[in-house]
């Protein structure tokens, strides 16, 4: 079952119908200022930090389930019924309803008894505001009045403060009206030097800021009484809850619409320049009424609107795909790039499943998510590997997480996690392929943001092996510490106390349990290095790293395979975990996908029979597994791993953001079919169709799916803020579709389905634009290369010369 369906001309998912399984939501902002909005209207919008500077409230786990967000009442003021265009929070049966989730917009758009309302909301580039615009039309043979009250709740800053703290919240919520602008300023008169407004275009018939005056007692978002008797009350908030709520009155005549547009923005004033002048407690208002003023005025607001447009198009026309698969073009021309913003941005900060209380930027995600994404905005890719680096401990070791807003550690979580610091490797790899920038190494760096300790980049890389090397187990494979990639499988953890965290506990000392998987990724890492460590002279440790991964293969090699596919790890006890000599959790998806992308077993037959192995035990047809079999009871020595219901997140799910390794391995040996199966059983576009058993937007992908093992198998959950994202992307465009960007240029190897008689591509990089036409002459993946029509040896791309801004590539499969 479908509940809506995609127009790909305009970059868009038409909603149909309200009632989705779940909010669908969409992002809104890019840089600084952020909204979640969902297909009713639902969502909330922060500055930077979802926890730190939230600006409009929202309560998780709500009922209905998405309750509370960007709302607009409408009151027929003639009969007194009222209707909310976005169908929520009212719910009224409305004659029509399509909601386009866009590129940074998202507009909702309805009709009701005649009279159609149609909202956009967007955020301009590079401002801290939301821009909503309202267009009223009144379809009726007669005149119409129409009440418009708008409605934010807002949030007193702290996230997680405003859902604890009710004893001193309830007291300090402070607003100010100034025409048609609502402020809110709770914490403004002491320490805080930014205030939130709402502001509105027309002329108000009235306003509401104290939400118990606006709601009335006993009374829902879904009944409010000001609403309904159709007259603000002019309240203003002392204390309690502050909202913001504009009432507009209207006059249409038959045919006619009118433009309504609301202004909800962020803004920071200069610690001595707050107040309007020292002896008042008014706020300063200089400098944020220009902003009000340019974003009231419809003209700049179109203007903006197409800004977020042509931003959006020079973004995605760094690659674009057209193949035989539609649902891969659209991933990978529009959805999957978008959500690989979206995870850039926000890693797995905020989502409707994240609340943005507790996790602030993952270190290994936000390592892996800028995977997807340095070809879009590498100066940012950059900056964020400077952020991750300069929290980096001196031992090499990385904090699991960090606050966006301080950029600083996260002491909660603390360390530990073993893989963490190898995938900073990962991610500047990927960033020097893309940009050809080697001077980001020699940038000075902080080790935990201490003054003083700056060493560069190169350094803290060098450190980053370093540490997985200082921390080697009995088998000659490096210690797992807290959890490697899998989050949740914990075995220094040794937990029963019901409430305890899995990953912060720690009963064991850590000198037994070691990972397969980080002894691949470590290989994978020192690869990537010994090539950095060539190309910067510094060639004594080029011979090193060959030594270490030389030694860290043949630790696989003789405690590492299980005789069909790679073990997974050894566990306190020294025994094993993913072996056949198991119960449960016999084969695990991760050692398969990131050994064999680490080059281990593809020499010889063993990369062909984990695959195989892999085929049997793990694939669905939901996708593939992250375990087999699922775990039935609790095991102390595994941990979170096996506190899930079968077929749940960690315990035997289809855990997504394996899924690409799988398929890149998949290409490494050459199998462009099967590569591609797996794909297609993963992407959310394919699933469209079966709606009712996927439930999540099938625009992006989830976290997970339920796996084999669970009651509602297919059952995707999370979606949004995963690694799916970028290893995707990264899958999709480097693997299947081979565009591959290397130390010496772009390279294509395209491993594509026999039936695929080719595809074409352009692909951006470096200054250059390629063109690319891939056409199948025979069955196999070995490639002629004809650059501007001259056959050329390999398959890499020269870097373009100077002044060079386009090649036409022409690759023939044999
Ligand atoms: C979540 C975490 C990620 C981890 C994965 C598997 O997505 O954010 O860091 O690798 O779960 O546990
Ligand atoms: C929980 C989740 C897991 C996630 C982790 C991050 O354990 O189950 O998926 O990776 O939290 O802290």
């Amino acid at each position: 079952m479908q509940y809506g369906s995609f127009d790909d001309a305009h970059r868009e998912y038409v909603i149909s119908r309200p009632d989705t399984p779940l909010p669908w939501i969409n992002y809104l902002g890019n840089e600084s200022y952020f909204g979640l909005i969902s297909n009713t209207g639902g969502g909330y919008s922060f500055y930077r930090d979802a926890r730190l500077r939230r600006i409009t409230r929202y309560r998780y786990n709500n009922v209905p389930f998405d309750y509370g967000g960007r709302y607009i009442y409408l009151r027929d003021d003639d009969s007194g019924e009222v209707w909310t265009p976005t169908w929520q929070p009212i719910r009224k049966e409305l004659e029509n309803y399509t909601c386009r989730h866009g590129m940074g917009y998202t507009t909702i758009k309805s009709r009701y008894n005649q009279i159609e309302a149609e909202v956009r909301f967007f955020v301009p580039i590079e401002a801290d505001l939301e821009v909503w615009q309202l267009k009223v039309t009144n379809h009726r043979q007669d005149p119409t009045k129409i009440s418009a009250f708008s409605c934010v709740e807002f949030c007193l800053w702290d996230a997680w403060d405003d859902v604890t703290n009710f004893q001193r919240n309830f007291n300090i919520g402070e607003v100010e009206i100034d025409e048609e602008v609502i402020y809110h300023k709770t914490e403004y008169r002491e320490r805080r030097n930014h205030f939130a407004y709402f502001a509105c275009s027309d002329p108000l018939a009235g306003y509401d800021t104290q939400r118990e005056t606006f709601l009335g007692p006993y009374r829902g978002w879904d009944d409010p009484q000001v609403v309904v008797e159709g007259k603000s009350l002019n309240s203003e908030a002392h204390g309690w809850a502050p909202i913001g709520s504009h009432h507009v009155s209207l006059m249409l005549n038959p045919g006619e619409s009118h433009q309504v547009i609301y202004v909800l923005g962020y803004h920071e004033n200069p610690a001595d320049q707050k107040f309007e002048d020292a002896a008042c407690q008014r706020v300063n208002k200089r400098t944020v009424k220009p902003v009000i003023k340019k974003y009231l005025d419809p003209d700049q607001v179109e203007i903006a609107f197409r800004e977020l447009g042509e931003f959006w198009d020079s973004l995605l026309n760094i690659i674009q795909v057209k193949t035989p698969d539609v649902n891969l073009d659209r991933m990978v021309n529009i959805w999957n790039a978008y959500q690989c913003m979206t995870t850039f941005n926000l890693s797995r900060s905020a989502s409707f499943y994240e609340s943005g209380v507790g996790r602030g930027l993952g270190f290994r995600d936000s390592a892996q998510d800028l995977l997807g994404f340095v070809h879009m905005i590498p100066t940012r890719a950059r900056q964020r590997i400077l952020d991750l680096a300069a929290t980096q401990m001196e031992s090499g070791g990385a904090y699991h997480q960090y606050q966006p807003l301080t950029k600083r550690g996260n002491n909660a979580v603390g360390g530990n996690f073993n893989d963490d610091p190898l995938w900073l490797v990962i991610a500047v790899a990927a960033y020097i392929k893309e940009t050809g920038d080697w001077s980001i190494l020699d940038e000075p760096l902080n080790y935990d943001n201490v003054p003083g300790s700056e060493k560069p980049l190169y350094d803290h890389l060098q450190r980053s092996l370093m540490y997985t090397l200082a921390r080697i187990g009995p088998h000659g494979l490096p210690l797992i510490g807290r959890a490697d990639w899998n989050d949740c499988l914990n075995l220094n953890t040794f937990s029963s106390e019901p409430g305890e965290s899995f990953q912060t506990t720690t009963n064991k000392d850590g000198k037994v349990a070691e990972s397969v998987f980080i002894a691949g990724l470590f290989i994978l890492a020192a690869r990537e290095m010994l090539e950095i460590c060539r190309r910067t002279n510094h060639l004594r440790e080029v011979d090193n790293y060959i030594s270490e991964v030389k030694k860290m293969k043949e630790a696989v090699n003789r405690s590492g395979w299980d005789g069909e596919w790679f073990l997974r790890a050894y566990d306190d006890y020294g025994s094993k975990v993913g072996s056949k000599e198991c119960q449960e959790g016999r084969i695990y998806i991760e050692p398969q996908g990131m050994c064999i992308m680490a080059g281990i077993g593809v020499d010889d037959d063993r990369a062909g029979r984990s695959l195989a192995s892999v085929r049997t035990h793990l694939a669905t047809p939901h996708g593939i597994l992250l375990h087999q079999p699922a775990y039935t009871r609790y095991y102390l020595q595994l941990g979170e791993i096996s506190s899930y219901p079968p077929g749940y997140k960690e315990n035997a799910s289809v855990f997504c953001h394996t899924n690409p390794w799988i398929i890149i391995a998949e290409t490494i040996l050459g199998h462009g079919d099967q590569a591609y199966d797996y794909y297609a059983l993963l992407n959310p576009s394919a699933r469209e169709k079966i709606g009712e058993i996927h439930r999540c937007e099938p625009y992006v992908f989830a976290q997970t799916v339920a796996g084999r093992d669970a009651a509602t198998f297919g059952e995707a959950k999370n979606s949004w803020l995963t690694g799916t994202a970028a290893w995707t992307f990264v899958a999709a465009t480097q693997y299947i579709l081979g565009i591959r960007p290397t130390w010496e240029g772009l390279q294509v190897v395209p491993v594509i389905p026999q039936g695929w008689e080719g595809f074409t591509a352009q692909r951006q990089f470096r200054g250059c634009m390629y063109f690319i036409t891939v056409e199948r002459k025979g069955t196999g993946n070995s490639i002629t290369l004809f650059l501007d029509g001259n056959p050329v040896e390999g398959n890499i791309i020269p870097l373009p010369k100077e002044g060079q801004k386009q090649v036409n590539v022409k690759i023939e499969l044999l």
